[in-house]
């Protein structure tokens, strides 16, 4: 099974968690673009779900499909929040924003009750670290963040665009990728980095995911956090 055909796979099996009458938070990057390609089929069907999307293009592409996408004004509090991952370790410790929408895929998750992540096996580590971590910095504050970031030993490095142009998030923000080595500790990687001034978000998602959706050579198989 190719990479695209794990991803394809557990879309659609993400898409069978939601039920009619649901609020469902879109998540962003390609496995997310399968889930909502198989959520768009099941509201073509007749599935009824209102939904909030965590990027600009998981809204677009949402609309296109004829999904019920509106803001969290209108819809404050959804049932479940499905997206990818970037690397995913035990306890379902995730790295995300390798897309660029870590900043609205947090604020999403959070105003779900239930986040499945989907993913193909590869995003399995033992460890969180292989993965550069995305971390999404005020503009005016990013000298000072980077040097902040460097003091506690990270590798921050400015994301550009593919033409070269600075890359800049749905909300107006910088990304720091920051090459990090095995992060042993979590939760004190991410106190250390949230407390710099001038960070808006960093793409650590712990004990967010109570469910993981993982497509390999033997189909789908469930991860419990
Ligand atoms: C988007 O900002 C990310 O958090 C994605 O969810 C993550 O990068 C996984 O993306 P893929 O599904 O494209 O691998």
């Amino acid at each position: 099974m190719t990479q695209d055909e794990a991803k394809q796979l557990v879309g659609q099996r993400a898409a069978e968690f939601v039920e009619d009458g649901m609020a469902v938070g879109l998540g962003t990057g390609t496995t997310s673009v399968q889930f909502i390609h198989a959520l768009g089929a099941r509201v073509q069907a007749g599935l009824k779900v209102r939904c909030v999307a965590s990027s600009e293009s998981s809204q677009q592409l949402g609309w296109s499909l004829g999904i019920d996408v509106t803001t969290l004004d209108q819809l404050p509090e959804l049932d479940l929040y499905i997206d990818g991952a970037d690397e995913i370790a035990p306890g379902l410790a995730l790295i995300k924003g390798g897309g660029g929408a870590l900043l609205r895929e947090k604020i999403v998750a959070s105003a779900a009750k239930k986040f499945i992540v989907v993913a193909d096996d590869t995003k399995i580590v033992p460890h969180l670290g292989r993965f550069p971590l995305p971390i999404e910095v005020i503009k005016m504050a990013m000298p000072l963040v980077k040097r902040k970031l460097v003091e506690i030993g990270l590798d921050p490095v400015q994301r550009l665009n593919k033409d070269g142009s600075i890359r800049i998030t749905d909300e107006g923000n910088f990304i720091l990728d920051c090459a990090c080595g095995q992060i042993l500790d979590p939760e004190e990687t991410a106190a250390q980095i949230r407390s710099i001034v001038g960070v808006v978000e960093h793409g650590l998602f712990l004990k967010m995911a109570s469910l993981a959706l993982i497509a390999g050579e033997d189909g789908v198989r469930e991860i419990k956090s």
